[in-house]
């Protein structure tokens, strides 16, 4: 389906949300606002930053991402992209008029990372709670650069991850390469993960999302293929 950001129809995209459990709309921000993003951002990092999490969590998960949350410093460039009509209609054509904004993440991967393994942003068990990821690309990423995101389709409704392992290629998985300037919203309950880097760097920003029923700490326990994982203790939880 080829849609663009000013021919937006609404109904269509939520409905092939709801079919996939993602969409991915290219061009959706402007190539000089994604320039400023992606410079603020890299000001922010530098070329090689530490990685925050504890040791075990990155052992266990393979999930090699540095998060900021540039909001909570005052960054209002980050407002003007959660502030996209366009990108607020959607997010209500897809969670219903009373969706609420959780936080605005961006989510820095360095030269060497391996990615993020196979996971479910949160419990899938109960449908009505789950989080939106409304992923914001400020700079390209391709097959050359790896990192590029592995989904597999209509996966949001197949229940919790199998076990196997933790960066197994699936038949029906698809491969996006999200070009500077690309949105992909994806459900948190849609199995997902990260290829190895490449590249230099990979960065993308996450507005996050979630119905108005979703509890707050929706998105603490992240669902693995080896275990559960609950940020808020920093323990494994099942
Ligand atoms: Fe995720």
């Amino acid at each position: 389906m080829t849609t663009t950001p000013n021919n937006l129809d609404y109904d269509a995209l939520a409905n092939l949300f709801w079919e996939q459990g993602f969409i991915v709309i290219e061009g959706f921000f402007d190539a000089k606002l994604m320039s400023e993003t992606q410079s603020s951002i890299m000001s922010h990092f530098g070329d090689s930053p530490a990685y925050e999490h504890d040791q075990r969590f990155i052992d266990l998960s393979k999930t090699e991402v540095i998060p900021w949350f540039p909001q909570n410093q005052g960054h209002e460039l980050f407002d003007k992209l959660e502030n996209d009509m366009r990108l607020k209609k959607l997010t209500s054509q897809i969670l219903g008029e009373a969706w609420k904004n959780q936080y605005c993440m961006v989510m820095f991967s360095k030269e060497g990372s391996k990615g993020q393994a196979w996971h479910q942003d949160c419990p899938p068990e109960n449908s009505t709670q789950f989080n939106l990821n409304r992923l914001v690309y400020s700079m390209d990423v391709d097959h050359e650069l790896g990192g590029q995101v592995y989904i597999r389709p209509g996966s949001h409704r197949l229940g919790a991850l199998t076990q196997g392992p933790l960066f197994e290629d699936f038949d029906d998985q698809i491969v996006l390469s999200p070009k500077q300037g690309t949105l992909v919203l994806l459900h948190g309950h849609c199995w997902h993960r990260i290829g190895e880097l490449k590249g230099k760097y990979r960065v993308s920003t996450n507005y996050r999302a979630a119905p108005r029923q979703a509890a707050d700490s929706i998105t603490d326990i992240c669902v693995y293929r080896n275990m559960r994982y609950q940020f808020s203790t920093a323990k494994i939880v099942g």
